[in-house]
């Protein structure tokens, strides 16, 4: 399908939010250097992609069945590609997961590494041989800030995209020695509609097997300050998208690649100290002791950053 000078790229978990987005802005590129294959794990679910990708859909973007918990399933869709040749690959199908650690069962942790950490293995062992073989290509992973700072109440989605960063961090010499680069997208939080249903769903849910003052700090401090956060902070997944053409096209693209510079100082502050105290206590402070101070500070934060973050999406009343 992929016409003579063509970048072939496949994407994972594009049926919604950070996939969607970035599938259909390179599809749309202007020069149509991209072939874009769209998988997703159940296509019923195509509809949101198909529309948003117009007319380059059967054009510049095509459609493939990819479940990347599934060894069958991504060794099919590989194959079904023109001499299994993969330009760029972007590993972004992911879950999340937030709530005391005593109401989550193991089986539910391990879906998540199961999706985020195993899933991305999976697809990137198979494309690899390829890749070496052909001394080229960029595998891209659409990991979080949580992957470099672990967050309160995020323990095991933080553990699973720290163990991404690791995988990828080691991966990244050998790969270097056949041509082939990977870099991390590191988004902050994003406007997807999960996160709408997600603070919803929390802010109902009963946490069986934790204790009052552990739900009680997690409904009334965390997921306040948490929505504030979103709201103050949060890009949408087209800047997202954006920031991951540019990792594209870049002739020399970083491994690190923090999407929002406002997150740029949490980490900064980790490798400031070493011995971690600075952050574990930075981030004790800010939720239990200033709590309050913390809600004006983002409400500040808010009129300061209006004009350049939310002017471009909404209309200042
Ligand atoms: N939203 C944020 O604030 C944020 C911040 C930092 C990083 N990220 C990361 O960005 C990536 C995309 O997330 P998003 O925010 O765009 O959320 P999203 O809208 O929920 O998209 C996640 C996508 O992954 C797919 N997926 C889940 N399990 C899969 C599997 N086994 N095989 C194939 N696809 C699967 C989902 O498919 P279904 O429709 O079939 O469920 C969906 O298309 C994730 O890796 C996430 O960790 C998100
Ligand atoms: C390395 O990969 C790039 C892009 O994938 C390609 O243009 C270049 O020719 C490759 N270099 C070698 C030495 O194979
Ligand atoms: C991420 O990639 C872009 C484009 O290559 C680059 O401008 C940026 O400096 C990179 N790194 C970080 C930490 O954002």
């Amino acid at each position: 399908m992929a016409s003579n000078g063509q970048k072939v790229v496949l994407i994972t978990g594009c049926s919604s939010g950070i996939g969607l987005r970035i599938a259909v802005m390179l599809a749309k590129d202007k020069k149509k250097q991209y072939h874009v294959i769209a998988t997703m794990r159940d296509l019923k679910r195509k509809d949101k992609l198909v529309e948003a990708a117009g007319d380059t859909y059967g054009q510049t973007l095509t459609l493939q069945t990819l479940d990347v918990c599934s060894d069958e399933s991504v060794r099919q869709c590989i194959s079904s590609v023109k001499d299994r040749h993969i330009d760029v690959l972007i590993n972004n199908a992911g879950i999340s997961l937030v709530g005391p650690l005593e109401s989550i069962g193991m089986d539910e942790m391990k879906k998540v590494f199961e999706t985020n950490f195993f899933g991305m293995v999976r697809m990137i062992k198979e494309v690899m041989p390829d890749m070496k073989r052909r001394r080229g290509g960029h595998i891209i992973v659409v990991s979080s800030v949580m992957g470099l700072q672990g967050v309160v109440f995020n323990d095991i989605y933080a553990a699973s995209k720290f163990a991404v960063e690791g995988f990828c961090e080691s991966m990244a010499v050998q790969l270097l020695k056949f041509n082939i680069t990977v870099s991390m997208i590191e988004p902050g939080p994003v406007h997807t509609e999960l996160e709408v249903k997600m603070v919803e769903e929390m802010s109902k849910k009963e946490f069986p097997g934790s204790d009052p003052e552990t739900v009680h700090y997690f409904k009334n401090i965390y997921l306040p300050s948490s929505i504030d956060i979103f709201e103050t902070l949060g890009q949408t997944p087209d800047d997202i998208a954006r920031c991951t053409k540019k990792v594209i096209e870049a002739p020399h693209p970083c491994f690190h690649n923090m999407t929002n510079p406002l997150y740029t100082p949490i980490v900064a502050l980790k490798y400031a100290d070493e011995t971690g105290g600075l952050s574990v206590h930075a981030f004790y402070h800010m939720l239990f002791n200033l709590g309050s101070l913390m809600h004006v500070a983002m409400n500040v934060l808010k009129c300061i950053t209006c004009g350049c973050l939310r002017g471009r999406t909404v209309t200042p009343s």
